[in-house]
């Protein structure tokens, strides 16, 4: 009775090891460092790197930067998560949605930079929805705190 007893316990540790195990290593935690960084360099940092105004600097002179084809920074973390749960909160999700939560069913208008072709756009985008965790359209005045809490972004 005792063997059986403990064999029972060293299976389900076993299981309960190997299955947290796997769960963390085939969904991962998508993190900027690690996922989200690349994308945004090969995809939107062209055209808002590190020589691009900052949102201050933007938002003063938002036609004239337009011209010159510039969009607010987004070059370090701290300069990207103003656009998904900071100052200006989900713009990103706004901005790169793929249509289907949008009220016109329109993708946003930054969405076609996320790839040449409909999958790697996809693919993009499903690693950022990922990091964002809560997918949002919402403005950060119309957010609750929950679900501001709720947009993980995380770092690394
Ligand atoms: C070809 C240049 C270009 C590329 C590439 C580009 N953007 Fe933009 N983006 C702009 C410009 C210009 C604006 C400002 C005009 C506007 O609001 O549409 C802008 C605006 C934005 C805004 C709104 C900022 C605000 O003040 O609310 C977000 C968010 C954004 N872009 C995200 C992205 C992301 C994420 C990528 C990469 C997938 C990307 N953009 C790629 C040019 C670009």
């Amino acid at each position: 009775m005792l063997k059986i007893v403990t064999k029972i316990l060293v299976f389900s540790f076993f299981f309960t090891v190997m299955g947290g195990y796997s769960i963390a290593t085939e969904k991962g935690v998508v993190t900027y460092e690690k996922d989200v960084k690349k994308v945004i360099s090969e995809k939107c940092l062209f055209c808002h790197g590190s020589n691009s105004p900052t949102i201050d600097e933007f938002d003063k002179d938002k036609d004239g930067f337009k011209k010159k084809m510039k969009g607010p920074r987004m070059d370090t973390y701290q300069n990207l998560v103003i656009f998904v749960n900071g100052k200006d909160a989900g713009a990103v999700m706004r901005r790169l949605d793929d249509g289907k939560n949008t009220k016109d069913g329109k993708p946003g208008n930054m969405y076609q930079n996320l790839g040449k072709a409909d999958n790697e756009r996809a693919k993009n985008l499903e690693v950022i929805k990922k990091w964002v965790s809560n997918w949002t359209l919402k403005r950060k005045k119309e957010l609750t705190k929950d679900e501001l809490k709720a947009i993980k972004a995380i770092e690394k």
